[in-house]
């Protein structure tokens, strides 16, 4: 209602409503190399493409004369009633569209009541974002460190900050081929951005004063930018016990090293997923799922959830699109809840996902821009423009509720 008010009112909206616009006016304001790293994917970016073609490739039939007066768009998921479908994906380094990063997005999903994963590689350490949203839903995403130890000091970090599930993202062993960073020599990491759950953990500082002690540290291979030293400083000043005590050059140049050389093990087999039971009661989720016997593999070692995702088209090109992953997934998936990101855009979109078998879906992009534009404000006009938007298009559709949303609502196009 607000948001067609503000629409007859004349009062322009904090960020575009449509997808295209929200992202082409995100484009216009960020520098080049934040662009280049938040909108980007893999090679031609054919997966990119792709996953918004499988959107388009379904029609939604709306049937009429329904009583649509009441529509309640919340969903059950965990254990936790949520308030739609819809969660904020884990991305990192944030700081690249907006300087309060990941703090902003925290308030802005507390706001609305939606989940917010907290990217493992994120800009602002969880337990900031955690402090900032009450006893609103919060996940933590976990990319497996070649480092049992800081994995294990990763988890149990969450689970003091109030993380509802632990988000294991599988698709990310290595970083994917991005022409887009690559031709501008501006891979983020490599300048220190994005690494601020390492640089507050205990067990990272440990591996680092080791690393500096034992190896020599040698000429450096990455760039130190003044904000990647500013980062640091900042984060040793944050946690005067938890971090390296006199700062010198060599520690951040030795942090970033030691991140890049740690933070994912391509050797990770379902050997080590079966251990993930162990180390935590939080329900798991894996993220990155494509292939239907992945999804019964980890139904049978009791994984709580599955993300389907290409994570938005990052990591291969040429990819399977994620919604057209989903069907096969969610048939071998059993009791697993079944989640889907990369590509969606609208609230037909979400609706068509769900109508296809996901429980909920995950925002990436979109909620960037949001921030890009108008930081926490902003965000939450892209969350509020969704549920908007689904809403609307449920009760045009003839849908009260989440749970009528099935594959008849959605026939393929001719
Ligand atoms: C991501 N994604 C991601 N995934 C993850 O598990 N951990 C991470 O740190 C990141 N970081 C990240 C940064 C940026 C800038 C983007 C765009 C994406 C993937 C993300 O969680 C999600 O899978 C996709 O963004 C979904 O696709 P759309 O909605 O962006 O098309």
């Amino acid at each position: 209602d607000r948001i067609y008010r503000d629409g007859v009112s004349g009062r322009a909206p904090a960020v575009p409503t449509d997808p295209a616009g929200l992202e082409e006016a995100a484009m216009a304001v960020l520098p080049g190399k934040a662009a280049a790293y938040l909108a980007g994917g893999a090679g031609s970016e054919a997966t990119m493409r792709a996953n918004r073609a499988a959107f388009d490739r379904w029609s939604i039939v709306p049937r009429v004369l329904r009583d649509v007066s009441a529509r309640d768009l919340s969903v059950e998921l965990f254990g936790q009633k949520l308030p739609a479908p819809i969660a904020l994906a884990p991305s990192g380094v944030l700081e690249l569209a907006h300087e309060e990063a990941d703090l902003a997005v925290a308030r802005a999903a507390a706001e609305a009541g939606v989940p917010f994963i907290f990217s493992n590689q994120a800009s602002v350490p969880m337990e900031d974002c955690a402090a900032a949203m009450g006893s609103s839903p919060r996940w933590f995403q976990l990319y497996w460190s070649t480092e049992d130890e800081l994995v294990h000091s990763f988890i149990r970090r969450a689970e003091d900050c109030g993380a509802e599930a632990l988000v294991i993202t599988l698709d990310t062993t290595m970083l994917g081929w991005r022409p887009r960073d690559l031709n501008r020599g501006s891979l983020p990491f490599s300048q220190g951005q994005g690494i601020a759950q390492y640089t507050s953990d205990p067990v990272f500082a440990r591996i680092v004063r080791n690393r500096i002690l034992h190896e020599p540290v040698g000429k450096p291979d990455v760039r130190l930018t003044r904000d990647t030293v500013r980062t640091l400083v900042s984060m040793t000043q944050h946690y005067p016990g938890r971090f390296l005590p006199n700062l010198l050059s060599a520690q951040p140049r030795a942090a970033v090293e030691t991140f890049l050389r740690i933070y994912s093990r391509p050797s990770l087999t379902w050997d080590d997923i079966a251990t993930a039971r162990d180390l935590t009661r939080l329900p798991i989720v894996l993220k990155g799922v494509l292939h239907p016997d992945d999804a019964r593999r980890a139904a049978d070692l009791g994984i709580d959830g599955v993300v389907v995702s290409n994570h938005g088209g990052r990591q291969i090109d040429g990819g399977i699109a994620s919604l057209d992953a989903l069907p096969a997934v969610k048939a071998a998936a059993g009791d697993m809840r079944v989640m889907l990101d990369s590509g969606v855009r609208t609230g037909a979109d979400i609706l068509k996902a769900i109508a296809l078998g996901a429980d909920l879906v995950l925002i990436g992009r979109p909620y960037a821009w949001g921030l890009a534009l108008a930081g926490s404000e902003g965000v939450s006009e892209v969350i509020a423009n969704l549920r908007a938007e689904l809403d609307l298009t449920m009760g045009l559709s003839g849908l009260r509720t989440i749970s009528e949303i099935t594959s008849e609502a959605i026939v393929p196009q001719a």
